[in-house]
């Protein structure tokens, strides 16, 4: 079966450090408050640093751990919300920055928090149908300018980075993809650019009723498209918005609580580059073995979901 194949990531984070404690100077909120509901405990906001100049970083530590020969780079999808300009997209700025080749496809793609893995299946596609080589697949967010930070209820939960994947073709029947949109404008909305502002508004009940009952759902018909149960998966890489949403989602499951990898508390939600980054975490803790299999799972707003499961 026609799959693909994590090669090699790299992840990077703005210079900035946010604890819990620096957010409670901001707004009216405590560490206590925010690492009891969230699990987060420090995030890093951008200080200068760009949309685009974090994707790059991220790519190339990615291109220079897999060894990879830039000229078979055949195409550059960037998932971002948060791109620094509404033209040229972040992957446009990518390829020119890492000199790759001009005859391939760079471009952005927006499904919020579920953003890497829509990328990861478009790419999947792509070279099905195309002789390249490598994909380089980037989730990428600048998220703090989109935060107002007068707002408790949001401004405490996102954070910035990058995180990216090189991914080739692979043949193998471990591998299954779930994706899903609803149209939802009422729960997570980020106004666009001809709006009055362009801050993040969420009702966190709606959005967390969404996320425990859509990724349960999800893992399930990735499991039984692949005809296997949750032992055979060795790690569970949601995205990271909230350790209440995982633990959640964990007690649908007959499993071991560490088969679900959490790292929120050090990066807040970093919307569509919390998975990548998840996963370069794993690959440098030696979590993800060749042949490893894992299942990764998106959800955010639109609203949209996408679960992934694959062979490392
Ligand atoms: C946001 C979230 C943590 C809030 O938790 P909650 O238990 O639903 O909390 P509530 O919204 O009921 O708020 C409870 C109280 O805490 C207050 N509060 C909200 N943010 C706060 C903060 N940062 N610090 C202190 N108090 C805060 C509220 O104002 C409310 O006060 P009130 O009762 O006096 O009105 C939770 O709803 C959640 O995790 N939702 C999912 C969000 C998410 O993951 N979004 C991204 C998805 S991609």
């Amino acid at each position: 079966m026609s799959a693909i194949r994590i090669v090699s990531t790299g992840r990077a984070l703005p210079g900035k450090v946010m604890t819990n404690d620096d957010m409670s100077k901001i707004v009216d909120t405590s560490d206590e408050w925010i690492s009891s509901r969230t699990g987060i405990k420090q995030r890093y906001f951008c200080d200068g640093e760009m949309n685009w100049q974090l994707a790059v970083e991220s790519a190339r530590k990615a291109i220079e751990k897999g060894d990879i020969d830039i000229n078979e780079i055949g195409m550059v999808i960037v998932a971002t919300f948060s791109p620094d300009y509404a033209f040229p997209s972040v992957a446009c700025l990518v390829q020119k920055e890492l000199g790759l080749r001009n005859d391939i496809m760079a471009f952005d793609l927006n499904a919020a928090c579920t953003g890497f893995l829509y990328a990861l299946n478009v790419a999947e596609g792509i070279l099905n149908s195309s002789g390249e080589k490598y994909a380089l697949v980037i989730g990428s967010e600048q998220i703090s300018t989109r935060l107002n930070m007068e707002d408790r209820n949001t401004c405490v939960l996102f954070g910035d980075g990058a995180g990216a994947a090189v991914i080739e073709k692979n043949v193998t029947a471990n591998y299954a993809t779930v994706m899903g949109s609803d149209g939802n404008t009422t729960a997570l909305i980020c106004p666009g650019q001809a709006m009055e502002n362009q801050y993040i508004d969420m009702d966190g009940k709606k959005v967390f009723k969404f996320a425990v009952s859509t990724v349960g759902n999800v893992i399930n018909e990735l499991l039984e498209k692949t005809d296997k149960t949750i032992q055979d998966i060795d790690y569970v890489i949601c995205h990271q918005a909230n350790e209440r949403i995982i633990k959640t989602i964990i007690k649908q499951f007959d499993c071991e609580t560490d088969k679900f990898y959490m790292n929120m508390s050090q990066y807040g939600n970093t919307s569509a580059a919390s998975i990548p980054i998840a996963i370069d975490e794993m690959y440098e803790k030696g979590l993800l073995a060749k042949g490893k299999t894992i299942i990764m799972v998106g959800f955010g707003a639109g609203f949209t979901w996408g679960g992934m499961l694959l062979e490392c």
